[in-house]
Order: structure tokens, then sequence, then C-alpha cells
């Protein structure tokens, strides 16, 4: 089954929106032919970032959003928002908003639905920790996450769904899955996407994510059910960027 490669920068709390779209505009004259690309800028740079980035193959995505449309949410940002401000992605349960903001399975699951309502692609993130891989609990982890973010959904709510496996022990820790350890969980979250949405599992995007870097990005990619990566501190660096997108071609 061959999946297009889908490589998406999470620029999390980093650059201006000057910086966004200098930065975006040099990206997006890079996507090579067959590789899909995003980058994901803080919400107060998706306007201008997606202008800047206007009429070439590069996406535009949030890095969250709320679950509600509109209402009395001080500080939320909603999926319509995002649609309106440029945006066609939104990363969903990154393990940032887990740990630091209170993002449970259930939220996710609140967030997908507002996502998929507008039609945008979500990319929802899952991955243990050091201590759970460490106990032996990798797989009851990446299947409660799963279930969980994705229940009472079915295949044909999902023909856009990106999951993106990051181990929160490889985030910004320089520390990367070995690409023998990243093809198992992503073989693994595939099995579990098969019970929800059956042979759409093998159409569908999953992303590895911590650490990728020019340098280990060829080889993760060449992993059979690597289809792309989540990519955040070389996503800032527009030469570093454009390698791992050159490697997914
Ligand atoms: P990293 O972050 O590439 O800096 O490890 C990845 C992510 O958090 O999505």
């Amino acid at each position: 089954m061959s999946r297009t490669k889908f490589i998406a920068g999470n620029w999390k709390l980093h650059l201006t929106r000057a910086e966004g779209s200098a930065l975006a505009s040099a990206v997006a004259a890079a996507v090579p032919a067959g590789v899909d690309a995003a980058v994901c800028p803080g919400f107060l740079s998706i306007a201008s970032v997606a202008q800047a980035v206007s009429g070439s193959r590069l996406k535009v995505g949030g890095q969250d959003c709320h679950w509600e449309e509109k209402g009395a949410f001080t500080g939320a940002v909603s999926a319509g928002q995002l649609k309106d401000a440029g945006a066609t992605v939104v990363i969903l349960g990154h393990s940032e908003r887990r740990q630091l903001f209170g993002e449970t399975d259930a939220t996710v699951n609140r967030k997908l639905k507002a996502v998929l309502g507008h039609g945008l692609i979500p990319i929802v993130c899952v991955g243990e920790t050091l201590a759970e891989r460490d106990a032996g609990r990798l797989q009851d982890v990446l299947r409660t996450q799963l279930t969980g973010g994705l229940a009472g959904l079915s295949a044909e709510h999902l023909p856009t769904l990106v999951i993106a496996y990051e181990p929160v022990w490889a985030i910004g820790t320089g520390r990367t899955a070995t690409s023998a350890q990243a093809q198992e969980a992503h073989a693994f979250i595939r099995s579990v996407l098969r019970g929800i949405v059956g042979d759409l599992a093998d159409r569908l995007r999953i992303q590895y994510g911590g650490s990728v870097k020019p340098d280990n990005a060829r080889e993760l990619l060449a992993q059979p059910d690597v289809d792309g990566a989540l990519v955040g501190g070389a996503s800032l660096k527009p030469a570093d960027f454009n390698a791992i997108l050159a490697a997914a071609a």
C-alpha cells in the first residue's frame, strides 16, 4: 500500500509573524513533488503564514483548538476560526498539551469531532513516556489513547485522519526512537486502527515524531509503516526542514 509521505512542522511557541512568513516561504518553495507538507505556527501567525504561502503546496495548521464552536470560553480558539484564518490541518493531543495543559483522550475526542466537522485534517498525537515503556506498557498506552481519542468515530468520519506516534522521551531530547522501535509502534498503531476503521487503516498515514533531524529522517521514513514525520526543533530551520522534506521524496 503506497501512502503519500506527510511531513509537518510544529513550531510550538516560537517565531514572530514576520519570522514565520519568511520561514514558511522558504519551505513552500522546496516542497518536493509527491510529498505532502505542512507547518503549524502559533495561532497569531496562522493567517499571515497562510497568506505568505497561498498558491503553494504547503499546508498551514493549528497546534490545538477548542471543541466548542463559540461561546464563553476565554482564551480558546475554535476549529472554525482556524479554518477562517487559512488552516487546513490541526494537531491534537500533543504530549505537551497532555502534560502541561491537562489534555485527555476525552478532550482530544471532542476536539477531533470539531476538526472533522470543519473538514480540517487532524493529526492526533499518541505516545508513551519512558516510565510506561520501561514498565512494558507501550501497547496498552497506545491502545488506550487511540480508542479514547477516536471514540464514536468510524471509517466514514476518518478518511483524512493522520496519527503521529511521538514517544514522549524522544521529544526535544535529541534521543530518537530507533527505526526498529518506530516501526514496531507504527505497525501496532495500524493494527489498532484496523479494529476501528477496517481496511481504511492501510491508507491512513502514521507520522513519527521525536527529535527527527536531517540525519535520521531517511532511515525512519524508510520503515514500511512510517508515513511521515511531525518535526519540532528541526522545523524552525529551513535548511533542516527542507532536508527532511527531501528525505521523504
Ligand atoms: P522535536 O519535537 O522534533 O523537537 O523532538 C517533536 C514534536 O514535539 O512534535
